[in-house]
């Protein structure tokens, strides 16, 4: 039997969206409030589902405890407080838009996990406004 385990999680970081060979004026008008030039903050919050077969001896898909410490090690410690255009070297050459940061977090935490697990990332940008980005 497939389940899927869940594990919610959050992060405050700063991020300017921009395009440097673009003028002002379009940078503005594509980005709006998040092309501030001297940066600005947002509360992400995260989800993390991972999917896969319960352990007939664990009664686990994953343990929470090792899915916490990978979201601390691979996220929270690497994003959070940090100014992602200029700290985060993912977002060097990157617009960190909530669609990128979706990718960079999905791709981490694949990295680590066990790979028979299915993994999904539901990243908040706002309270309205998230995304999710399975790897498809
Ligand atoms: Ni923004």
């Amino acid at each position: 039997m497939r389940v899927t385990v869940s594990r919610r999680a959050h992060f405050n970081a700063a991020h300017r969206l921009y395009r440097p060979h673009w003028s002002p004026e379009k940078n503005e008008a594509i980005f709006g409030k998040c092309n501030n030039p001297h940066f600005h903050g947002h509360n992400y919050e995260l989800i993390v589902s991972v999917t896969g077969e319960v352990d007939p001896e664990t009664g686990y898909v994953v343990d929470v405890k090792i899915l916490k410490d990978y979201i601390k090690s691979e996220v929270e410690d690497a994003f959070d407080h940090k100014n992602l255009n200029l700290e985060v070297p993912e977002f060097k050459a990157k617009n960190p838009t909530a669609e990128n940061i979706a990718i960079v977090i999905y791709n981490k935490l694949k990295l680590v996990l066990d790979p028979h697990l299915d993994l999904e990332v539901t990243l908040y940008e706002t309270p309205r406004n998230f995304v999710s980005y399975s790897g498809k």
